[in-house]
């Protein structure tokens, strides 16, 4: 009876709630995060079944359409497809509800032929946010190999003369790589270590250390896309395709560069990459447009600041990142990191970011921005979004753990 109570108290300001962008959260700080992400854990395992219900055979949670009440679903091929699982395997971890581990499993079994695609660099993030995580929480025989498979399919885009993975297929003569594929070099560490062969991490850190050369800004903000010479591997134009603009700073962009070079730390213990992860994340935190409740807008240089967008992925994604990075650095840093990504944990939790029950299509999280410049996905639930912030409870609560 008490929990009940405790979980209406806590879901009755989403109920109350207004669509505004206008986090109430940061008043909340004083309660227990922990007890209330133990409410938030229950509400979003329930708005995952409840988006099973709507799910077509063989397809992926994309997006939700509210205004025609719409499930928006992909293919496995859709660079998104390892986050539906992965968000349930992250459920399934906190509270051992069979139900969303049977589903994790069958829609894995969905997108195990990704393994043999050589047409994206995502499979990183297709199949060790998927496999990757179910190797830890629920493992079965073949993962390894699908790793293994995928991290090989991943390795064919890398080219020597470049030196970089690449990141999109185009024109002959263009050679795109984007910050985002920062986040797809995990998948190439694990198989180096599980495989003793040093040529995936190798192709890992080249093409990190490149990245460090050409993406970044003086100020440490990143563009987005590189166009390299394919012959030369010389840069022929920085620009953008998600952001504001080529100058800007597009939110999720200065996140994947944040979490990436984290993992590179994570895994070389190299202090550049720390460096360039400390400076990165001061970006961020320090920004005089990042909003008080420290969910960013969709670009640190969007027009309309106040009036502009939030992303709620980038804040979920910044999160998470940030309580790795405060396990890697000084108290006073570690206290910044820790405390910021704790408001925006509280954030995300309150309206009106959390989706109320049975609403938002399932979603756990409302207003991500996926594409403004092509019209996409413009504030609405993200699967990417979800699967971050589960990630960001996840760690939040073993470092809790820890340190009580
Ligand atoms: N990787 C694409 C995005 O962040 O939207």
């Amino acid at each position: 009876m008490k929990r009940l109570f405790t979980l209406v108290i806590l879901f009755l300001p989403m109920v109350l709630s207004n669509c505004q962008v206008e986090s109430k959260s940061v008043a909340t700080q004083d309660e227990d995060l922990n007890t209330k992400l133990e409410g938030v854990i229950f509400q979003a395992s329930n708005q995952y079944k409840f988006m099973m219900e709507n799910l077509p055979e063989n397809r992926f949670p994309k997006t939700y359409h509210a205004k025609n009440d719409k499930l928006e679903t992909s293919g496995s091929g859709w660079w998104c497809s390892g986050f539906y699982p992965g968000s349930l395997l992250y459920m399934y971890e906190q509270n051992k509800d069979a139900v969303l581990l049977a589903e994790a499993k069958r829609i894995m079994k969905v997108l195990e032929k990704e393994k043999f695609n050589t047409t994206t660099h995502d499979l990183g993030f297709m199949m060790f946010c998927s496999f990757g995580n179910a190797l830890d929480i629920a493992p079965e025989d073949d993962y390894k190999e699908i790793l293994i498979q995928s991290a090989k399919s991943l390795s064919s885009r890398f080219d020597e003369k470049v030196g970089l993975i690449k990141s999109w297929d185009s024109r002959q003569g263009d050679y795109l790589v984007i910050i985002d594929n920062m986040m797809n070099l995990e998948l190439l560490f694990w198989a180096s270590e599980e495989t003793g062969d040093p040529t995936y991490r190798d192709i890992a850190i080249t093409h990190a250390d490149n990245t460090i050369k050409n993406h970044f800004r003086e100020d440490y903000s990143t563009y987005h896309v590189v166009n390299y010479n394919p012959e030369t591997g010389e840069v022929n134009k920085k620009h953008t395709a998600q952001g504001y603009s080529d100058d800007s700073a597009w939110a999720r962009g200065q996140a994947w560069g944040l979490y990436g070079y984290i993992v590179m730390y994570r895994f070389t213990k190299d202090e550049k990459y720390l460096d360039v992860a400390n400076n990165i994340a001061n970006l961020i935190l320090d920004h005089p447009n990042l909003p008080d409740d420290k969910i960013p807008y969709w670009d640190f240089d969007a027009p309309n600041i106040p009036d502009a967008l939030r992303d709620s992925s980038a804040g979920a994604i910044i999160a998470s990142a940030l309580f790795e990075l405060s396990t890697y650095v000084d108290k006073k840093a570690s206290k910044k990191y820790f405390k910021n990504a704790e408001t925006m944990l509280e954030s995300l939790s309150s309206a009106p970011y959390l989706a109320e029950p049975k609403a938002n299509g399932g979603f756990i999280l409302k207003h991500g921005v996926g594409h403004i410049p092509e019209n996409t996905e413009v504030d609405t639930p993200l699967t990417y979004g979800d699967y971050y912030f589960l990630e960001a409870i996840k760690r939040y609560k073993n470092l809790s753990k820890s340190s009580s």
